[in-house]
């Protein structure tokens, strides 16, 4: 039987059922406005409308744009809304906040014990938004949106109305019976941007907390937990490579992945969901909001903008796969199951492949965040194809297509115009060159030289300071003073004098190191005291630790701390700060002596040059 509730929601037409639909942001993701790609929810809202008059006498011919009316039929054998219980099967997550605004995901599948629903059956959920933990007096915001197996079951609204810089707290619940909810999340807003720098965040620092690279397979996201349980990270910043498409062999650490390489949207919607499942990876979720890109695995390795690398649109490199699934078809299976999983915002409904987006977090700064993989870039090393360093030089090779580089580069210039005090950069790749002893990682910026040209231009002629980088990709931690690659006359390795700026580029939460996986401390050491003695930009190197870094920004200093995991092969929370650097307001370089002189992971280029 419905209860008076559900009965109200019939009845009291406080929203069509379109609206319903609608209101869940997931079905709009990633393609609105393209029939072929989004889901029409009108068709939706029709199919189901065409089931309940199977079962609702006299209703025939009815043609209402609204939610089926009830006719006198017998209710509790009606199917308007799916009435047998939810099952908040992974927990929630919030994500790109602003100043009055959040998403908040969730996903409400039936709770039937495995049994699928009937497909044409709305699930309807509500939510409602607190200003206190407790959850009591009024809500800031609550509403109700329908989910359905059309996306998997996930669900993502925008909670609305809310005060900046403030902490949120929020629940699900099933429409139909208010005692079936899901855990409480905690999120929060960010400042309006003419927020003045010193008081942005109450007047206290403001900490990203910044991720790559987590692979299941490879081991426990133990990263995601320190980073919840025992840093003040406000905002949560994954750089991409949050899933894998390959299978690998995870079963002796209990991690062994389901289903096969990924291809189709089930396969996508498999592996998102398994990944959800690690519980620090749902701890970190409920407890702040993330801001989100996606590196090449959410689709395949090696993506570019015509194929990954075992996949194009020919029929050669539709073959890998026991789909037959072509490069197109994947991206776009990859592309739809991230934007169902993920709290992320659709920025630009007529342009369907952006999520490059900036967070204007008052004067303090401006988070750019880049898609420097899927949206535009030009060709990448395939593995087949062998001379990409020889094209790397070519002017008009792009890594973001020339509408987002230009986006960048005007967004650089008003984050200064603005007097932002810090332009933060999250992107995927390493930026610095780094001469890896066997050739450069052309799948990195190294192979897109004259595109990092133009941003370092960008950056020096228009006197653009305090820019940091920040990266994922290469499973492995650097620390870079940002310069014209090899220039040694502007730029001064041991003073930093001269430098434009500085990256952070992160280690993976589990993925192999490029050093050689489970390479130990020692080992991945002799390799970093030749790369930072090679390589002119590079102030630290660290091969052995898996882990994440947090940046720590007011309008003095932005502080990271990288942390490396203990032990990934079980789950815990065990991990130290390996190396901790500074960054001054107006110094556009690392502060000397780097890393305070000392780090406990990995080798200084202080400590085998000896400046
Ligand atoms: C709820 O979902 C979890 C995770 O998928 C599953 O283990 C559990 O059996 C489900 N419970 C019900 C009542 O459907
Ligand atoms: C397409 O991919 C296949 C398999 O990786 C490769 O052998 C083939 O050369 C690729 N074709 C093109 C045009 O890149
Ligand atoms: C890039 O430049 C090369 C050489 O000038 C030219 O052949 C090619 O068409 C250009 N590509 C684009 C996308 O402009
Ligand atoms: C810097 O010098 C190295 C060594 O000569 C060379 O391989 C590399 O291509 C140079 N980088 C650039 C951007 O010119
Ligand atoms: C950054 O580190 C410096 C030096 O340890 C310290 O004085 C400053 O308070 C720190 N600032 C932030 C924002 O963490
Ligand atoms: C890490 O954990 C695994 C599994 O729990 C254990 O077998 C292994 O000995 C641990 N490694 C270290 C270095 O403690
Ligand atoms: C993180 O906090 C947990 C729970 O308080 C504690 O067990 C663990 O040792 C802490 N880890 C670190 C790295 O401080």
């Amino acid at each position: 039987m419905l209860s008076a509730r559900g009965l109200c929601l019939l009845f009291c037409a406080a929203a069509s059922a379109t609206q319903l639909l609608d209101r869940n942001l997931v079905y709009s993701s990633p393609f609105v406005g393209y029939p072929q790609f989004s889901h029409d929810t009108r068709k939706i809202e029709a199919r189901h409308v065409r089931n309940v008059k199977r079962q609702v006498v006299g209703s025939e011919g009815f043609v209402d744009e609204h939610y089926p009316t009830f006719y006198g039929g017998d209710f509790s054998n009606s199917a308007f809304l799916w009435g047998g219980g939810i099952n908040f099967t992974h927990s929630v997550a919030s994500g790109d906040p602003l100043d009055d605004s959040v998403l908040l995901w969730t996903r409400a599948a039936p709770a039937s014990g495995g049994a699928q629903p009937n497909q044409d059956i709305p699930i309807c959920v509500s939510f409602k938004i607190f200003d206190n933990p407790s959850l009591s007096g009024r809500p800031i915001d609550t509403g109700e949106a329908f989910t359905t197996y059309d996306v998997d079951f996930t669900l993502k609204l925008e909670a609305t109305g809310l005060k900046p810089d403030t902490t949120y707290w929020y629940q699900f619940a099933d429409c139909l019976d208010s005692s079936s909810v899901s855990p409480v999340g905690k999120t929060r807003t960010i400042s309006s941007p003419d927020t003045p720098a010193d008081q942005v965040n109450g007047g206290k620092p403001l900490t990203l907390a910044v991720f790559s690279c987590s692979q299941y397979q490879a081991g426990w996201f133990n990263a995601y937990g320190v980073a919840a349980q025992n840093t003040s990270a406000d905002l949560f910043l994954h750089l991409g490579d949050y899933i894998y498409e390959s299978l690998g062999n995870g079963a002796k650490i209990g991690r062994k992945t389901l289903g096969r390489e990924l291809a189709t949207i089930a396969d996508y919607r498999q592996r998102l969901n398994q990944y959800r499942t690690d519980s620090s990876l749902i701890l970190a979720h409920q407890n702040a909001p993330w801001i989100t890109v996606w590196d090449d695995h959410e689709v395949a390795d090696q993506s570019w903008k015509a194929g990954t690398a075992d996949s194009n649109d020919t029929l050669i490199g539709c073959s890998f796969s026991p789909s037959g699934a072509c490069f197109t078809d994947r991206k776009l299976a990859g592309v739809r199951a991230y934007h169902e999983w993920m709290p992320i915002r659709q920025v630009d409904v007529s342009d369907k492949l952006r999520i490059w987006r900036n967070f204007q977090i008052g004067k303090l700064l401006d988070l750019t965040m880049l898609d420097t993989r899927q949206y535009d870039r030009d060709i990448t090393d395939l593995y087949y194809n062998t001379d990409i360093n020889s094209i790397a030089d070519v002017t008009n090779r792009s890594l973001m297509g020339a509408e987002q580089e230009n986006w960048f580069y005007s967004t650089l210039s008003q984050s200064k115009a603005r007097n932002a005090v810090w332009r933060v950069v999250g992107q995927q790749i390493v930026f610095t060159q780094l001469d890896e002893s066997t050739g450069f990682d052309v799948d990195a910026w190294d192979g897109y030289r004259a595109n990092r040209n133009r941003v370092l231009d960008h950056l020096y002629q228009n006197n653009i300071d305090n820019t940091i980088i920040l990266s994922g990709d290469s499973h492995a931690n650097w620390a870079s003073d940002l310069a014209h690659p090899n220039d040694t006359v502007t730029y001064n390795s041991a003073t930093g004098q001269g430098a434009i700026g500085v990256e952070f580029a992160g280690t993976a939460v589990t993925s192999g190191s490029s050093f050689g996986t489970g390479i130990l401390p020692a080992a991945a050491d002799v390799i970093s005291t030749t790369l930072v003695a090679v390589n002119t930009d590079l102030q630290w190197s660290e091969g052995s630790y898996r882990g994440f870094f947090t940046l720590t920004l007011d309008p003095h200093f932005a502080n990271a701390t990288y942390w490396a995991m203990i032990n990934i092969s079980n789950p815990n929370f065990d991990a130290f700060p390996s190396a901790k650097f500074v960054v001054q307001n107006g110094a556009n370089k690392l502060a000397r002596p780097v890393a305070g002189g000392s780090v406990a992971a990995g080798v200084l280029k202080s400590s085998v040059v000896g400046h």
